[in-house]
C-alpha cells in the first residue's frame, strides 16, 4: 500500500515541477528556537579538530582528553557521555583517564559501567554527575583553548591516547580499550574523523525557518545541506529519518512535505521512515528503503541558499518549514511536531512565549544539579549558584513545597534545612522523601522541581521487653526473655540481609556470643522468624534470656553489638550497637541466697521444651551440674560445647562485680 501511494506522490511531484511557478515575495530566513516544531538531530564521528597516538607510556593506562565548545548564549549545555569499553579484548581492564575541558559552564552526566575511571576536570566551568561513585575526580586548572589542555596532558603524562574537540554535542558514545593511534605525538588535525572509537549525537542549532504564513496548510519544505566530505570522492551514505510528532493528540497524517536533500554529488541518502505524502529534491544518489528502491540518481540542486528557495518555491512550497546546515552527519533525523486539530495554526504560530523554554530549562538544569540531599533526620538543600549562571531568568528565591521553609541566600549558595517532619515533606515507605522546590524567577515566574531523595542507610539494634515489639527498651532483666530486631534501611529493594553475629559485651570486656554465623549461639538464643515488611527496611528478630548465676550485683551496663552482611549491588558488612542496662529487680542487693542458675535454668528449660526438648534437657543438666561446685566456676573456663558457652555469662558478672563490690 505505501508503494503504491509513495509511487503516486513521486509522480504527484514531477507534475508540480511542471506546473506554472507560484509567486512568492522574498523570504528571509530566521533562526528557528527550540520548541518551536522541527528539531534536526544528527550524528557524526567527525570533530573540528583531534588526533589519536600511542598514548601514555604506562601501558596499563589511557589518556583521552576531550574538550567541549559551546556557541555562547546557548543556554545549559548538557552533554550525556557513554562509555563503553571495545569488546572482543578480555585483557586486562586498563585505567583509563579523561581530563575534559570546555569553553562555558556545561553539565556533564557520564554513563560508564563498571570501568575504571579518572575524570580530571575543571570544576569552576564543568558539573559532572557520574552513576558510579568509585569515580576518581581530580580537579584541574582552567586552560583558554583545546590546545593548551592538550599540551598540560601531554606534559602530565608523558603522552595521549586521543584528544578530541567537539562542538555543542548532546551526547557522546566513546569506547575505550582499543588501539587506536600509532603514531608517537597527537598533532591535532582539522575536520578529523574519530570513527575508531567516537560517535556524537548533535541537536542543530542552527535551524532556520521563513515565518511565511502558509497559503497552503499542511504543505512544507525542509531544506537540508550535508557539506561533509566535498574533498574526498569516495561513495559516502547517510541514514536519513523523518518523522511527525504530536505532544497532546494524534499527530497530522496529511502532512505534504518537500524534502530537498543538497549534498555533493557522489553522496547516497538512504532513505527510512518518512511521513506518508512526502516528495523528494535530492542531489547526489537516494534509496527508499520503504520502496526497496535501489539507487535512484538525483539532480543537481543549485549551490545557493537562496537558489535553493527558490527553486522550492517554484514547486509550490511556499512555506519554508526548515532549512539546516550540517557540516558531517552519518544519520539525520528530523522531527516535526504538527497535530492533527490544529495544522495551520501550528504551523503559522510565531516564535513560542520564551517563558515555556525558561521553565523547561531550570527544571532540567535542578535535575542535574540535584541540590537535595536526605540526611538522618533532615532535608538539606544548597543550591550552588555557580550553576544557575546560564539560566536567562534568574532564580531569585527558593522555597520548598510549604512556602514558609525559604532558603537563606549565603552570597554562593541558596540553602535550606528542615526536619522530615516538617515544611510538608512526605517519608514514604520509611526511606523514600519527597518534596518539591519552588522557584521564583526575577520575571516573577514561578517554576516548580519535585524531587525525591532517599534516607541514608542505615542499620539499627533495638531491645524490646515482649514479643510484640512495640515498645523498645534498653534494660535487659535477667532471667527474663529479652526480644532484639536488627534492621536495615535501604532503598536497594533487591538486597538481602543476613544477621552474622550479635554478642553482648559488658563493661570487663567480656563477650557473650548470642548469635554466632547467622544461627543461635547458645540454647537460650531463638531466633524467630523475620515478620514480611512492606516497607524499604530489612528486619531480623531473635530473643534470648540472660541468666545469672551468683546475682550478687544489682545494675551493670553493657552493650548489645549486632554485625550483618547486606547482599546487594556492593556487597557489604554492617555493624551496630546499643547501649544496655542490666537489671536483676528481684535481687537489688548482695545475694546471699540460693543460686539464681537454678531458678534460671528451670525457668528456661520450660522456654525451650516446646522447641527442643533434647536441647532442655542438656541444659538442665550441663546447667545443674556446676551447682554442686559452685565456688570454682569462674575460676574454669568452660568448654567448648554450646551449653558451656552460658557459663560464661555466669562468669562474665562475677568478674566485674567482685571489681564493683572492691569499689
Ligand atoms: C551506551 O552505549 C552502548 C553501546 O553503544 C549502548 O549499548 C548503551 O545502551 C548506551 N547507554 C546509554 C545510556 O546511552
Ligand atoms: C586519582 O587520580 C589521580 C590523578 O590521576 C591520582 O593521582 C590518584 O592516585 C587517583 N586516586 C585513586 C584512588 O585512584
Ligand atoms: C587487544 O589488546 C591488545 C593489548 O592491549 C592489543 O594489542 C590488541 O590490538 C587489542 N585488540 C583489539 C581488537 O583492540
Ligand atoms: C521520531 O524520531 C525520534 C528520533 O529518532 C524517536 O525518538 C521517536 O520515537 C520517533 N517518533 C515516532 C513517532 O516514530
Ligand atoms: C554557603 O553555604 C554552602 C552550603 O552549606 C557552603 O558550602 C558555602 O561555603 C556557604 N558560603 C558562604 C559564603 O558562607
Amino acid at each position: 500500500m505505501d508503494s503504491v501511494w509513495c509511487l503516486v506522490l513521486l509522480l504527484a511531484f514531477s507534475v508540480a515541477t511542471n506546473a506554472s511557478p507560484v509567486t512568492v515575495q522574498e523570504c528571509p530566513l530566521q533562526p528557528l528556537g527550540q520548541g518551536q516544531g522541527v528539531k534536526v538531530l544528527y550524528s557524526t564521528s567527525r570533530v573540528p579538530s583531534g588526533c589519536v597516538s600511542q598514548g601514555a607510556p604506562e601501558a596499563d593506562q589511557e589518556v583521552h582528553i576531550l574538550y567541549l565548545q559551546y556557541g555562547f548564549g546557548s543556554g545549559v549545555s548538557q552533554l550525556h557521555l557513554n562509555i563503553s569499553a571495545a569488546e572482543g579484548n578480555n585483557t586486562q581492564p586498563r585505567k583509563v583517564v579523561f581530563v575534559v575541558g570546555a569553553n562555558s559552564f556545561s553539565f556533564l552526566t557520564v554513563h560508564a559501567e563498571d570501568l575504571p575511571l579518572t575524570f580530571i576536570y575543571n570544576s569552576e566551568n564543568i558539573f559532572l554527575n557520574v552513576d558510579d561513585k568509585e569515580t576518581n575526580r581530580t580537579k584541574l586548572p582552567s586552560f583558554a583553548s583545546g590546545e593548551e589542555l592538550l599540551m598540560w596532558a601531554k606534559l602530565n603524562y608523558g603522552g595521549v591516547s586521543s584528544f578530541t574537540s567537539v562542538e555543542s554535542p548532546q551526547r557522546i558514545h566513546f569506547q575505550v580499550g582499543k588501539e587506536i593511534g600509532t603514531s608517537v605525538d597527537c598533532v591535532p588535525e582539522t575536520d578529523f574523523d574519530a570513527g575508531q572509537y567516537f560517535e556524537m549525537e548533535v541537536i542543530s542549532s542552527e535551524i532556520k525557518s521563513c515565518p511565511h504564513p502558509s497559503k497552503h496548510p499542511g504543505k512544507e519544505a525542509h531544506i537540508l545541506w550535508l557539506h561533509q566530505g566535498n574533498q574526498d570522492s569516495g561513495t559516502q551514505a547517510v541514514e536519513l529519518n523523518m518523522n511527525v510528532t504530536c505532544d497532546k493528540g494524534d499527530p497530522f497524517k496529511e502532512l505534504n512535505v518537500a524534502l530537498v536533500l543538497k549534498s555533493r554529488q557522489s553522496l547516497l541518502w538512504n532513505i527510512g521512515s518518512v511521513p506518508h505524502s512526502v516528495q523528494f529534491l535530492a542531489s547526489g544518489k537516494y534509496s527508499l528503503k520503504q520502496m526497496k528502491t535501489g539507487e535512484i540518481n538525483g539532480i543537481t540542486l543549485p549551490d545557493s541558499k537562496e537558489d535553493l528557495i527558490r527553486e522550492v518555491h517554484n514547486r509550490g512550497f511556499d512555506f519554508i518549514a526548515s532549512y539546516t546546515e550540517i557540516p558531517s552527519a552519518n544519520r539525520i533525523t528530523i522531527e516535526v511536531v504538527r497535530c492533527a486539530e490544529q495544522p495551520a495554526v501550528t504551523i503559522s504560530l510565531p516564535p513560542s512565549s520564551p517563558a515555556h523554554d525558561t521553565t523547561e530549562e531550570t527544571v532540567g538544569l535542578l535535575n542535574i544539579v540535584k541540590p537535595w540531599k536526605c540526611l538522618e533526620n533532615t532535608v538539606e538543600v544548597a543550591l550552588a549558584k555557580q550553576y544557575l549562571r546560564p539560566l536567562n531568568d534568574p532564580i531569585t528565591a527558593v522555597t520548598l513545597r510549604d512556602p514558609l521553609c525559604m532558603a537563606q541566600d549565603n552570597t554562593t549558595h541558596f540553602v535550606l534545612r528542615s526536619f522530615l517532619g516538617d515544611c510538608s515533606t512526605v517519608v514514604e515507605k520509611g526511606i523514600h522523601v519527597q518534596n518539591e522546590l519552588i522557584l521564583t524567577l526575577a520575571s516573577q515566574q514561578q517554576v516548580t522541581v519535585p524531587f525525591q531523595c532517599d534516607l541514608p542507610e542505615k542499620l539499627s539494634v533495638q531491645l524490646y521487653p515482649t514479643s510484640e515489639f512495640d515498645l523498645p527498651s534498653t534494660t535487659v532483666e535477667v532471667n527474663k526473655v529479652a526480644y532484639v530486631q536488627v534492621s536495615f534501611r535501604t532503598a536497594d529493594e533487591k538486597s538481602s540481609l543476613q544477621l552474622q553475629e550479635c554478642s553482648l559485651k559488658t563493661t570487663g570486656k567480656m563477650s557473650l556470643p548470642l548469635i554466632h554465623n547467622g544461627v543461635s549461639a547458645g540454647s537460650s538464643v531463638e531466633v524467630l522468624n523475620s515478620p514480611y515488611n512492606p516497607t524499604g527496611t530489612k528486619i531480623h528478630r531473635f530473643r534470648f534470656m540472660y541468666e545469672a548465676e551468683d546475682g550478687g550485683w544489682s545494675s551493670l551496663s553493657a552493650t548489645l553489638v549486632c554485625r550483618v552482611f547486606l547482599n546487594h549491588h556492593d556487597p557489604s558488612s554492617f555493624e551496630s550497637s546499643l547501649e544496655v542496662k542490666l537489671k536483676n529487680p528481684n535481687f537489688p542487693l548482695h545475694n546471699q541466697g540460693l543460686g539464681l542458675g537454678t531458678v534460671g535454668g528451670i525457668t528456661f528449660g520450660a522456654f525451650l521444651i516446646g522447641v527442643l526438648l533434647t536441647a532442655a534437657l542438656w541444659y538442665i543438666y550441663s546447667h545443674t551440674r556446676p551447682l554442686a561446685k559452685m565456688q570454682p566456676v569462674s575460676a574454669n573456663p568452660p568448654a567448648s560445647e554450646s551449653s558451656s558457652t552460658n557459663h560464661s555469662i555466669g562468669s562474665t558478672q562475677s568478674t566485674p562485680c567482685s571489681t564493683s563490690s572492691v569499689a
